[in-house]
């Protein structure tokens, strides 16, 4: 048993968490994507940028695919002598679009990979089940929603019980067009998360279970519910002062009938507009090439596969 050679390269969706009422459990993978080549080297660790994030200097063993990297070798084993990577990254990173999600979830793949190329595994599972990969990504992360979705692709509803954490996987409608609208800076996720309380009335939680259920009527088979299924009464109202831009889109696309959302931790925002049905992605982008900041406007589709291997 020696370690590959041959690098493998790993693919990793953006995904935008909660979708409105579904805080801290849903997750939609979406067609932008960071790529990670890894492969084996001699010693220590390198790392190698290009795209997002290029410009920034980082200790190597503090980046985060390669933290990643090294928590699955040791996962399945041990250490290789030394690790290299190329990041090709497109996901804006601190703009609730889930990049440390992909990298998280790429560089335990990446590992998996190597690991399973040594031990002459056809199947990279076969070395490291896929819940273990979810299990050990959700450390990092310290959250599901996210790795979730970029791990299974599509529509993703994670949750908690006793025996661990569950996903359920679902399929979105095929229509579904998700419109991301991301903003020049980022917000740091916990300057968000400090922004809401400890508790909420009982009437905003009973509200969010409806709305919670609704939201997956409508993205499943009910487009027309998408409206009313993506009102949130846990957490967009609180971080709206940490992000007035953000809520003021938010609220012009909702006033002209476009199911918007924060995604995940703001600042961008997601607008759910469907195939065949007004108001569409002309429409979100209309609404905010009037807003008062500049807005970066991209119609993107569902990434139905989530994180995977490719062959370059
Ligand atoms: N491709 C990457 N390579 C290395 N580090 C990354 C990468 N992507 C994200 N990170 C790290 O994660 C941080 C961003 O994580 P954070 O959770 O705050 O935002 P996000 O994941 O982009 O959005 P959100 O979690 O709200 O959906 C970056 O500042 C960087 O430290
Ligand atoms: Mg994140």
């Amino acid at each position: 048993m020696s370690w590959p050679g041959q690098p493998v390269t790993v693919v990793a969706p953006a995904t935008s968490a909660n979708l409105g009422p579904g805080f801290d459990s849903l997750g939609l993978a979406l067609s932008l994507h960071d790529t990670v080549q890894a492969r084996v080297a001699g010693s220590g660790a390198d790392v190698r940028v290009t795209g997002v994030g290029a410009g920034q200097r980082w200790r190597p063993e503090r980046h985060l695919v390669i933290r990643a990297m090294r928590a699955g070798f040791e996962a399945v084993g041990g250490q290789p002598p030394g690790i290299a990577i190329e990041c090709r990254n497109h996901i804006p990173q601190g703009f609730g679009l889930g990049s440390s999600a992909a990298a998280i979830v790429s560089g335990l793949l990446a590992a998996r990979a190597l690991a399973a190329a040594r031990e002459g595994a056809a199947d990279p599972a076969d070395v490291l089940p896929d819940a273990d990969v979810l299990r050990l990504a959700c450390e990092i992360e310290g959250h599901p929603d996210n790795v979730a979705a970029c791990q299974a692709g599509g529509l993703t509803i994670a949750f908690d019980t006793a025996a661990g954490l569950g996903v359920a996987r679902l399929t979105p409608l095929a229509t579904l067009a998700p419109v991301l609208c991301v903003p020049a800076a980022p917000v740091a996720t916990k300057t968000a998360r400090e922004a809401l309380p400890d508790q909420v009335p009982h009437a905003d939680a009973a509200a969010n279970s409806a709305r919670a259920a609704l939201l997956i009527t409508a993205l499943t088979t009910r487009p027309d519910l998408l409206l009313p299924g993506t009102e949130d009464f846990l957490h967009q109202r609180y971080r709206a002062a940490s992000m007035p831009r953000t809520a003021t889109l938010l609220a012009t696309l909702r006033a002209a009938g476009i199911p918007a959302v924060v995604s995940g931790a703001g600042p961008s925002v997601l607008a759910l507009t469907v195939g065949g049905l007004a108001p569409g992605a002309a429409a979100v982008a209309l609404l905010a090439a009037r807003a008062s900041s500049p807005w970066r406007v991209l119609p993107l589709r569902v990434d139905a596969d989530g994180a995977r291997l490719v062959s370059a």
